[in-house]
């Protein structure tokens, strides 16, 4: 297994390299000044071009050819053939790519992040729009190497969700939509349900203990990671060891952070939980974004707004915030915690609406790909969605097309 053994070698470099890219991918969202944008889009232009070429080198090539010819003999789920499958399956299509346009996406990216977060900040597309429209075309440069049978969007949706297809997906979604829409209406018509007390006085600082304290208990262990403040909640991982969370505070809606940070550390529980022996290895890559979010929405919902939860939970948070939810029942604060009702930003949407929101992404990023949807008219088709699927329309960009940070890092097929 001399093959085998040096090409995880080589794989844990390239991993090695790519991890500290990801660090400074976290420091940009975290704590870079808007400054250092340039600068650092050089950084994440230079790891992307030398991860990319020692990954596609011939010696890489050499040694999986020898480490495939080691293998025959395992049985099929044996973790060397496992191993192998993927890092097959990722060399096969990191051939295909120029190198030039992996470190052009990397520096493009690193600058559209900034500029994004300035165009969030004053609620104006037109400031992102020009970026957006860079992205898109280094996107379906990338789609056309990769190659796709049916639709452009296919190539970026297969890196996500490895396997799966636009139509496949459109079909679930198509069966969905119609019972979702209704569903969302229905409840809407009904008597409402009060959340008044959600959108009281948190304070922000109570509000970090509270969460973290919450997480905490719910198995993130902070000697692994931390949490940290960002305009975009996420998780990101620089191995199992250390798995970071970000979260984002809004004094007078207690949701934003606490269900947000729960979410987060449902994506954190799955990295923290690889086997430790795989460290490095493909092994220790998740299985595809659907199984991520699976983890963190289960958290999030299943777990953090059942009964069960806030039997426990609700009488320490009504004691860390004092005076603020003295006068609310527990089924009070249960009810509210579970309202559903159409909203604008997805991150913080309930369980009913939040898979519409998906919809209309998936809906709209196919267009953008395919170019029948052009990137000026973004705002206003996602404003047409939202009524059409929500029954209400976004006041300004913020709360609409410019709320997810997800197409400044060139996610497409991401959702
Ligand atoms: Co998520």
């Amino acid at each position: 297994m001399e093959n085998y053994s040096k090409l995880l070698d080589r794989l844990k470099e390239i991993t090695h390299l790519g991890r500290a890219g990801a660090v400074l991918g976290w420091d940009q969202q975290c704590y870079m000044p808007p400054g250092g944008a340039e600068e650092r889009s050089e950084e994440f232009a230079v790891i992307g071009k030398f991860t990319h070429e020692l990954f596609t080198a011939s010696e890489t090539q050499k040694l999986l050819e020898g480490a495939e010819a080691e293998v025959t003999n395992l049985s099929p789920d044996a973790d060397e053939r496992l191993t192998l499958r993927m890092v097959r399956r990722d060399f096969d299509q990191a051939v295909k790519i120029p190198s030039a346009l992996v470190s052009e996406l990397a520096r493009e990216e690193g600058l559209a992040h900034e500029i994004w977060v300035k165009a969030r900040q004053d609620s104006d597309w037109k400031q992102f729009a020009p970026k957006l429209e860079k992205l898109l075309d280094l996107s379906r440069q990338k789609a056309e190497y990769l190659g796709y049978t049916d639709r452009i969007y296919d190539a970026l949706l297969d890196q996500y969700e490895p396997g799966r297809t636009s139509a496949e997906v459109e079909m679930v979604f198509n069966n969905l939509r119609p019972g979702l829409v209704k569903l969302v209406h229905d409840i809407a018509t009904a008597p409402p349900i009060s959340d008044a007390c959600l959108r009281r006085d948190f304070d922000e600082e109570a509000q970090k203990a509270f969460s973290e304290y919450v997480i905490g208990r719910l198995g993130y262990d902070f000697t692994r990671g931390r949490q940290d403040k960002a305009v975009h909640p996420f998780c990101t991982s620089f191995g199992r060891n250390d798995v970071r969370i970000t979260t984002r505070y809004e004094k007078n809606w207690l949701p934003s952070s606490l269900m947000g940070s729960i979410h987060e550390t449902g994506h954190a529980l799955y990295e923290q939980g690889f086997a430790p022996g795989d460290d490095g290895s493909p092994l220790s890559n998740s299985a595809s974004l659907g199984i991520h979010e699976s983890q963190s929405r289960l958290w999030e919902n299943i777990v953090g707004r059942s009964r069960s939860f806030w039997n426990i939970f609700y009488p320490e948070l009504q004691q860390r915030f004092p005076g603020v939810l003295d006068n609310i029942s527990l089924n009070d604060f249960y009810r509210a915690i579970n309202r559903v009702e159409p909203s604008f930003i997805r991150v913080e949407a309930d369980e009913v609406t939040y898979n519409l929101h998906i919809m209309l992404r998936f809906e709209l990023e196919q267009a953008m790909m395919d170019g029948s949807l052009k990137v000026n008219d973004v705002p206003e088709a996602w404003n047409e969605k939202m009524r059409s699927y929500l029954g209400i329309v976004p006041e300004n960009d913020a709360q609409g097309c410019l709320q997810d940070v997800h197409w400044s890092a060139a996610l497409f097929g991401y959702f």
